[in-house]
């Protein structure tokens, strides 16, 4: 197994693209803690996992919080080897709809949070000279045209430049840094803001589907497991030598 003897954190871990990582890392011999806003499903998804598996309810929008969660995991497990920074928030607005609220709710959770989730779990990591940080950015971050707003494509531009800057100030630590950017993938928030496309445009949402599939390339949505692929290669010894880069899944839509 890939991940045997390694313990990982995953914010946001009780749905969608971190619950399937949750599940994958498991699967690969990991101890798994998820760390999520959403309490009821926190205990199922724990149940669901089972073994040594931890859940922590924890708000990434919050230091303090940040502080407790990992303060929290590292009592538990005795160490922390690799985070993934993936909750975040978003929902669909027009350009010129976009007001201060929305800006501040999106960059709280999916800027500042990976940026103190993953500031503080390499205070842990330093000391041992190992850590692998994971951040789920996205394909909005690279000028998806897709993309649910301007202030979300900006804030997971920010990840995708804090992970470069991240990987710098840590690989002497022998810290590796590195950003996933999914495409539009299958999972609750996806489906959100598919069913308000629906609404709004009346058009029924095998339509919204077929559209979005069609744009792709390859020719399909992602499944969450598609991004938890990349998350277990990234935490695996073949990955140690990659560091700093930001990797788009996504069936192809964005090509750099
Ligand atoms: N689904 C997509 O098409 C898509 C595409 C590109 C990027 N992403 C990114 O992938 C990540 C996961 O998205 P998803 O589609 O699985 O979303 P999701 O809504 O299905 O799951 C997100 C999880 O994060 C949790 N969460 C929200 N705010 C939180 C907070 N402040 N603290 C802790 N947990 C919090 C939610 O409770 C939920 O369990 C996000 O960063 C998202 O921006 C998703």
């Amino acid at each position: 197994m890939q991940l045997d003897g390694r313990t990982a954190l995953i914010t946001g871990g009780a749905s969608g693209i971190g619950w399937a990582t949750a599940k994958a890392m498991a699967r690969e011999g990991a101890k798994i803690a998820i760390a999520d806003i959403d309490r009821d499903k926190i205990e199922q998804r724990v149940t669901e996992l089972g073994g040594a598996s931890y859940g922590i309810v924890a708000d990434v929008g919050d230091l303090r919080e940040i502080d407790r969660m990992i303060h929290a995991v590292v009592s538990n497990f005795g160490q922390l080897d690799v985070i993934v920074n993936n909750a975040g928030v978003t929902r669909r607005c027009a350009f010129m709809d976009i007001d201060e609220e929305l800006w501040d709710w999106v960059h709280r959770v999916n800027a500042k949070g990976v940026f103190f989730c993953l500031q503080r779990a390499a205070r842990e990591m330093i000391p041992r000279r190992r850590g692998t940080v994971i951040n789920i950015a996205s394909i909005a971050g690279r000028g998806y045209p897709g993309t649910s707003n301007a202030a979300y494509a900006a804030s997971k531009g920010a990840v995708i430049s804090l992970t470069m800057q991240a990987a710098r100030a840590l690989a002497k630590h022998n810290i590796t840094v590195n950003a996933i950017c999914p495409g539009v993938t299958r999972t609750e928030l996806a489906q959100s803001i598919m069913d308000l496309r629906a609404e709004k445009e009346g058009v029924p949402m095998a339509e919204i589907e077929a559209q979005a599939a069609q744009g792709i390339p390859i020719g399909r949505m992602n499944e969450p497991e598609d991004i938890a692929a990349m998350a277990v290669f990234l935490a695996s010894d073949g990955a140690r030598n990659i560091t700093g880069q930001s990797f788009n899944v996504d069936g192809g839509l964005i090509m750099m």
